[in-house]
């Protein structure tokens, strides 16, 4: 029911020879995927280049961020209609990055996704807690109210529409992983949540990434967990052949789907 994902996060890297390069090479790589979707998101100035590259593969293109308003008055923002013209199509919202160094709230991460859906963009929802946050035993606190509040308001066929990526912070860009159990542990939790903010039915088709130090010789592991759905790939993306091994060991046994 659910083809795995794989979506490369490059964050602020890739001038545009080297956002060009890249993306060819993982093109290159990755002609026909078997089993399992892939994304890339550039940094805005790269995405005109990349979709240049992509067009025509069933690589598809995303942005790591959007503003909630179609156009206005919001010096150095981007909305998710000129994502959409660019041929986006998703979005990485509430990255742990963009909650912690950029202040974001909840309820622009609510107002954000549901931007996103009225564009057609696919929002990448992140959820995580912090190292600390763990340690006091308040993981699955934080992560449910993460989830809640930015999926608040939204009808089922919008819910099903939505990914959600689970990052502990801790893992991120630091070489530490979550376990793939501890992983699982999380990503069954949220699934119980979407049930109840959807129903059994959509929640089952809800795809949920693990996201946080994800590398080729890792990804394999996380992949046989069934309540995990691909991966939110961070340093390891900006390589052509980690990304492109990842995007392999992430995908469904036979090109099956998860259930
Ligand atoms: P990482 O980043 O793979 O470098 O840990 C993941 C992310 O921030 O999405």
């Amino acid at each position: 029911m659910r083809t795995p994902m794989v979506v490369a996060n490059w964050k602020m890297h890739g001038r545009l020879a080297e956002a060009r390069e890249l993306a060819q090479a993982v093109r290159d790589g990755l002609k026909r995927p078997r089993g399992v979707e892939v994304a890339i998101c550039p940094p805005f100035t790269a995405l005109a280049a990349v979709a240049e590259v992509l067009a025509g593969s069933p690589l598809m293109l995303g942005a790591q961020n959007c503003h909630w308003e179609e156009s206005g008055a919001f010096t150095g923002e981007v909305s998710p209609a000129m994502l959409a013209e660019l041929g986006c199509r998703l979005v990485v919202l509430g990255h742990s990055e963009r909650r912690h160094s950029s202040r974001e709230t909840d309820e622009e991460i609510r107002r954000k996704v549901a931007a996103a859906l009225r564009h057609r963009l696919q929002p990448v929802l992140c959820v995580g807690e912090t190292a600390e946050e763990r340690r006091q035993g308040l993981t699955f606190t934080v992560v449910e109210g993460q989830l809640r509040a930015g999926l608040a308001g939204l009808p089922a066929e919008d819910l099903v529409r939505c990914t959600i990526a689970y990052e502990p912070v801790w893992a991120i860009g630091t070489g530490l992983t979550a376990t793939p159990s501890q992983a699982a542990e999380v990503h069954g939790y949220l699934r119980g949540l979407l049930s109840e903010l959807g129903s059994k039915e959509s929640a089952q088709a809800i795809r949920i990434l693990y996201g946080g130090s994800v590398k080729p010789d890792n990804a394999g592991s996380f992949a046989q967990e069934p309540e995990i759905d691909g991966a939110l790939v961070g340093g390891a993306s900006l390589q052509a052949a980690s990304f492109i091994t990842i995007a392999k060991k992430s995908a469904a046994k036979s090109g099956a789907s998860k259930e």
